[in-house]
């Protein structure tokens, strides 16, 4: 089974690196515009395959999308990172083109593969690359929930142990459902548990919040600390994606998947659970929110639908400032 990874950059490699890790694929496409970068990340790889035992195979293009052809699963990483200080929305002028352009080129030649998006602002580029592709919903996601998830969790556990409880990290169970965006994303924290018990009984509410807090500005704490956006979470939980498609696992994770009716929306990508196996997001559960998850849900929808309406003109940017050189080619010619 073949994986395409669109980007050899901190997320592709780190996504490619865990695939191989697993040992679940038989082969993993990475391919990069910059000249012999993915074919570099792809040597290395192989080599620690000798070492580390692994039978998946890497191999590393430069913009040679027929080395992707039927692929089973695409992951679009291609992109710029913020940089501290940014939003994940100031990111769509550049990478509304990038994303545009290379789902219509992996589609062409993978036209049944499921496409999981992570360029940012993720809810919009699964959006776009559901309008570009024109593919049915259940395969198309992007990946944010799982990623915010793994952050809640993390916090949680932390607040667990200020309590006193050296608790592990996976004995932590949390869901972030909503947009991947630092101010309106879901954290279900009545749902949180310690091994099936409610946080909610253990620890106080205020360190729960805390936590919640934290998870969703966890993203922008990392790009200050290390100055890009992070890779070791979102390639593992990428990877992980892919596993559950490749093995169709079943595995309920949040995603970002393109909603009609569900949760009372239409036309607009957005995380919510999603059950995954061979044929992509096979089924939405809809948990029937209610209170104050069903009101920041909907500010949460209500915002990606904002930076939605912002790609008319991040693309037209796009076409304006490629004019000049088109014209310039037709007099040529
Ligand atoms: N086709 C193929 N590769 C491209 C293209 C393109 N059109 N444009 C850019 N790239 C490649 C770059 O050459 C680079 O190797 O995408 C890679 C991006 O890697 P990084 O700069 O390391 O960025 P990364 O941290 O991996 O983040 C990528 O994921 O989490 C999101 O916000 C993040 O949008 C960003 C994306």
């Amino acid at each position: 089974m073949k994986v395409t990874v669109i980007g050899a950059g901190n997320v592709g490699a780190t996504v490619a690196n865990v695939i191989v890790q697993k040992n679940f694929a038989g082969e993993v496409v990475l391919l990069d515009i910059r000249e012999g970068y993915a074919e570099g990340k792809a040597m290395d790889m192989n080599q620690a395959s000798t070492i580390l035992g692994s039978f998946t195979k890497v191999t590393g293009v430069t913009n040679d999308y027929a080395a992707t052809a039927n692929s089973k699963v695409v992951v679009v990483t291609s992109g710029i990172p913020r940089k501290p200080g940014m939003t994940r929305e100031e990111l769509i002028d550049t990478n509304a083109s990038i994303v545009k352009d290379v789902v219509s080129k992996a589609r062409e030649y993978s036209p049944d593969a499921i496409f999981i998006i992570i360029s940012n602002p993720m809810d919009t580029m699964t959006y776009l690359t559901m309008k570009a592709t024109g593919l049915p919903r259940n395969k198309v996601l992007g990946l944010g929930g799982m990623l915010d998830s793994a952050r809640f969790k993390y916090y949680i556990t932390k607040a667990l142990q200020a309590e006193g409880i050296d608790a592990s990290l996976t004995d932590v169970e949390g869901m972030v459902i909503g947009g991947h965006n630092d101010k309106t994303m879901v954290p279900l924290i009545k749902y949180a548990s310690y091994r099936g018990i409610p946080v909610t009984n253990i620890i106080n509410w205020d360190a729960i919040l805390d936590a919640a807090r934290e998870t969703k500005k966890g993203g922008a704490t990392l790009t200050q600390l290390i100055g890009t956006s992070a890779w070791y979470a979102p390639g593992a939980a990428v990877a992980t994606l892919v596993e559950a498609i490749v093995t169709d696992a079943k595995k309920l994770i949040p995603c970002c998947v393109y909603l009609d009716g569900e949760y009372g929306q239409k036309d607009v990508c957005i995380g919510v659970p999603v059950v995954l196996g061979e044929n992509g997001a096979e089924k939405i559960v809809d948990i029937n929110l209610d209170g104050p998850e069903f009101k920041y849900f909907n500010a949460s929808v209500e915002a990606a639908r904002e930076t939605n309406a912002l790609l008319v003109n991040a693309l037209k940017n796009v076409t304006e400032a490629d004019e000049p050189e088109k014209k310039a080619k037709t007099k040529k010619k």
